[in-house]
Protein backbone atom coordinates (compact mmCIF):
# COMPACT_ATOMS: atom_id res chain seq x y z
CA UNK A 1 0.00 0.00 0.00
CA UNK A 2 1.51 3.55 -1.02
CA UNK A 3 1.99 5.90 1.57
CA UNK A 4 -0.77 8.01 3.33
CA UNK A 5 0.43 11.66 1.50
CA UNK A 6 1.58 14.48 4.00
CA UNK A 7 -1.28 16.43 4.85
CA UNK A 8 -1.32 17.64 8.14
CA UNK A 9 -0.76 21.19 8.86
CA UNK A 10 1.06 21.00 12.24
CA UNK A 11 -0.54 23.98 13.65
CA UNK A 12 -0.47 22.57 17.34
CA UNK A 13 1.88 21.96 20.23
CA UNK A 14 1.59 19.12 21.90
CA UNK A 15 2.28 19.11 25.55
CA UNK A 16 2.66 15.73 27.72
CA UNK A 17 2.85 15.81 31.47
CA UNK A 18 4.16 13.18 33.85
CA UNK A 19 3.96 12.73 37.83
CA UNK A 20 6.89 14.76 38.85
CA UNK A 21 6.29 16.83 41.45
CA UNK A 22 9.25 18.72 40.67
CA UNK A 23 8.28 21.88 38.45
CA UNK A 24 4.78 20.47 38.35
CA UNK A 25 2.72 23.53 38.86
CA UNK A 26 5.72 25.36 37.04
CA UNK A 27 5.03 23.69 34.19
CA UNK A 28 1.29 24.54 34.11
CA UNK A 29 1.70 27.51 34.27
CA UNK A 30 3.97 27.59 31.18
CA UNK A 31 1.29 26.23 29.47
CA UNK A 32 -1.71 28.28 30.60
CA UNK A 33 0.68 30.89 28.63
CA UNK A 34 0.20 29.36 25.33
CA UNK A 35 -2.29 29.30 22.37
CA UNK A 36 -2.95 25.96 20.58
CA UNK A 37 -1.80 23.12 23.19
CA UNK A 38 -2.78 19.72 23.30
CA UNK A 39 -2.08 17.91 26.60
CA UNK A 40 -1.11 14.60 27.16
CA UNK A 41 -1.39 13.23 30.79
CA UNK A 42 0.07 10.26 31.86
CA UNK A 43 -1.43 7.91 34.38
CA UNK A 44 0.93 9.55 37.41
CA UNK A 45 0.39 12.92 36.66
CA UNK A 46 -3.18 12.55 36.79
CA UNK A 47 -2.77 11.41 40.42
CA UNK A 48 -0.23 14.23 41.17
CA UNK A 49 -2.56 17.11 40.00
CA UNK A 50 -5.12 15.85 42.59
CA UNK A 51 -2.40 15.33 45.77
CA UNK A 52 -1.19 18.87 44.79
CA UNK A 53 -4.69 19.99 44.73
CA UNK A 54 -3.49 21.44 41.59
CA UNK A 55 -5.63 22.12 37.91
CA UNK A 56 -4.75 21.43 34.55
CA UNK A 57 -5.23 24.99 32.49
CA UNK A 58 -8.83 25.14 31.19
CA UNK A 59 -9.64 25.25 27.54
CA UNK A 60 -7.48 22.34 25.67
CA UNK A 61 -7.88 19.22 24.49
CA UNK A 62 -6.72 16.82 27.39
CA UNK A 63 -5.62 13.42 26.34
CA UNK A 64 -5.86 10.89 29.10
CA UNK A 65 -3.46 7.53 29.46
CA UNK A 66 -6.66 5.13 29.04
CA UNK A 67 -5.92 3.22 25.67
CA UNK A 68 -3.43 0.28 25.72
CA UNK A 69 -2.11 1.10 22.49
CA UNK A 70 -1.91 4.97 23.32
CA UNK A 71 -4.36 5.66 20.41
CA UNK A 72 -4.03 9.25 20.40
CA UNK A 73 -0.40 8.93 19.13
CA UNK A 74 -2.07 9.24 15.52
CA UNK A 75 -2.19 12.50 15.69
CA UNK A 76 1.53 12.90 15.25
CA UNK A 77 1.27 10.67 11.90
CA UNK A 78 -1.80 12.95 10.57
CA UNK A 79 1.03 15.71 11.15
CA UNK A 80 -0.96 18.05 13.47
CA UNK A 81 2.12 19.14 15.52
CA UNK A 82 4.84 21.58 15.52
CA UNK A 83 6.60 20.55 18.78
CA UNK A 84 6.00 18.63 21.73
CA UNK A 85 7.33 19.18 24.55
CA UNK A 86 7.44 17.27 27.33
CA UNK A 87 7.82 18.43 31.38
CA UNK A 88 7.78 17.85 33.55
CA UNK A 89 9.67 14.80 33.08
CA UNK A 90 9.88 12.21 35.66
CA UNK A 91 13.16 10.47 36.11
CA UNK A 92 10.68 7.22 35.06
CA UNK A 93 9.99 8.65 31.71
CA UNK A 94 13.45 9.72 31.15
CA UNK A 95 15.12 6.21 31.91
CA UNK A 96 12.29 4.89 29.24
CA UNK A 97 12.74 7.39 26.67
CA UNK A 98 16.63 6.33 26.74
CA UNK A 99 15.93 2.81 26.21
CA UNK A 100 13.38 3.19 23.56
CA UNK A 101 10.71 1.68 25.52
CA UNK A 102 6.98 2.68 24.39
CA UNK A 103 4.15 1.37 27.40
CA UNK A 104 2.15 4.29 28.10
CA UNK A 105 0.94 7.25 26.35
CA UNK A 106 3.74 9.55 26.82
CA UNK A 107 6.60 7.38 26.19
CA UNK A 108 4.47 6.74 22.99
CA UNK A 109 4.12 10.57 21.75
CA UNK A 110 7.87 10.89 22.77
CA UNK A 111 8.51 7.69 20.09
CA UNK A 112 5.92 8.74 17.74
CA UNK A 113 7.21 12.04 17.37
CA UNK A 114 10.95 10.97 16.71
CA UNK A 115 10.10 9.15 14.07
CA UNK A 116 7.61 11.50 12.57
CA UNK A 117 10.44 14.07 13.02
CA UNK A 118 8.50 16.06 15.00
CA UNK A 119 11.28 18.83 17.28
CA UNK A 120 11.03 18.06 20.88
CA UNK A 121 11.68 19.69 24.09
CA UNK A 122 12.21 17.52 27.07
CA UNK A 123 12.29 19.42 31.09
CA UNK A 124 14.01 16.59 32.62
CA UNK A 125 13.80 17.72 36.13
CA UNK A 126 16.34 15.13 38.06
CA UNK A 127 19.24 16.47 36.79
CA UNK A 128 21.32 17.44 39.92
CA UNK A 129 23.18 15.14 42.11
CA UNK A 130 21.18 17.39 45.14
CA UNK A 131 18.00 19.19 44.92
CA UNK A 132 15.52 20.88 46.87
CA UNK A 133 11.79 20.09 45.62
CA UNK A 134 8.30 20.59 46.60
CA UNK A 135 6.16 17.27 48.24
CA UNK A 136 2.28 17.69 48.93
CA UNK A 137 3.22 18.48 52.42
CA UNK A 138 6.42 21.13 51.52
CA UNK A 139 10.10 21.57 50.68
CA UNK A 140 12.00 18.30 50.88
CA UNK A 141 15.73 17.33 49.61
CA UNK A 142 16.80 14.23 47.36
CA UNK A 143 19.28 13.41 45.88
CA UNK A 144 18.79 11.58 41.96
CA UNK A 145 21.14 8.72 41.92
CA UNK A 146 23.97 8.23 39.26
CA UNK A 147 21.68 6.40 36.55
CA UNK A 148 19.02 9.27 36.81
CA UNK A 149 21.81 11.61 36.12
CA UNK A 150 23.63 9.28 33.50
CA UNK A 151 20.08 9.07 31.53
CA UNK A 152 19.70 12.76 31.19
CA UNK A 153 22.70 12.84 29.52
CA UNK A 154 22.41 10.49 27.01
CA UNK A 155 18.51 11.41 26.13
CA UNK A 156 20.86 14.81 24.98
CA UNK A 157 22.28 12.80 22.20
CA UNK A 158 18.64 11.75 20.68
CA UNK A 159 18.31 13.25 17.58
CA UNK A 160 15.68 16.34 17.13
CA UNK A 161 16.09 16.23 21.31
CA UNK A 162 16.28 19.34 23.01
CA UNK A 163 17.02 18.45 26.62
CA UNK A 164 16.66 21.71 29.48
CA UNK A 165 16.93 21.38 33.41
CA UNK A 166 16.03 24.51 34.04
CA UNK A 167 12.13 26.55 33.78
CA UNK A 168 14.25 29.52 32.38
CA UNK A 169 15.72 26.67 29.97
CA UNK A 170 12.35 26.04 29.12
CA UNK A 171 11.01 29.06 28.32
CA UNK A 172 13.77 29.64 26.38
CA UNK A 173 13.57 26.59 24.35
CA UNK A 174 9.80 27.18 23.74
CA UNK A 175 10.08 30.92 22.93
CA UNK A 176 13.15 30.02 20.23
CA UNK A 177 11.01 27.57 18.71
CA UNK A 178 7.82 29.86 18.33
CA UNK A 179 10.06 32.27 17.31
CA UNK A 180 11.61 29.76 14.77
CA UNK A 181 8.13 28.79 13.10
CA UNK A 182 6.96 32.52 12.75
CA UNK A 183 10.05 33.34 10.82
CA UNK A 184 9.96 30.57 8.86
CA UNK A 185 6.14 30.71 7.86
CA UNK A 186 5.00 33.89 8.21
C1 LIG B 1 3.75 13.54 45.21
C2 LIG B 1 4.69 12.86 44.27
C3 LIG B 1 5.73 13.59 43.71
C4 LIG B 1 6.63 12.96 42.82
N1 LIG B 1 7.66 13.69 42.31
C5 LIG B 1 8.55 13.10 41.48
C6 LIG B 1 9.63 13.86 40.96
O1 LIG B 1 9.80 15.05 41.24
N2 LIG B 1 10.48 13.24 40.10
C7 LIG B 1 10.31 11.93 39.73
O2 LIG B 1 11.11 11.43 38.94
N3 LIG B 1 9.28 11.18 40.22
C8 LIG B 1 8.40 11.73 41.10
N4 LIG B 1 7.36 10.99 41.60
C9 LIG B 1 7.27 9.56 41.25
C10 LIG B 1 6.56 9.33 39.92
O3 LIG B 1 5.24 9.87 39.94
C11 LIG B 1 6.53 7.82 39.61
O4 LIG B 1 7.87 7.40 39.32
C12 LIG B 1 5.63 7.46 38.46
O5 LIG B 1 5.67 6.05 38.26
C13 LIG B 1 6.04 8.18 37.19
O6 LIG B 1 5.20 7.80 36.11
P1 LIG B 1 5.26 8.61 34.73
O7 LIG B 1 6.72 8.78 34.44
O8 LIG B 1 4.59 7.69 33.76
O9 LIG B 1 4.50 9.87 34.91
C14 LIG B 1 6.46 11.59 42.48
C15 LIG B 1 5.40 10.88 43.05
C16 LIG B 1 4.54 11.50 43.93
C17 LIG B 1 3.42 10.70 44.54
Amino acid sequence: MPPIPYAGTRSRLGWAITGSGHFFEESLEVIGLLKNVDLFVSKAAAEVIRMYKSRLPEGMRVYRDTTAASAPVGLFYEGVYHTLVIAPATSNTVAKFVFGISDNLVTNVFAQAGKCRVPIIVFACDTAPELETRAPGGIVKVWPRRIDLENVERLKGFEDTTVVESLDGLVAAIDERMRWLETSFS
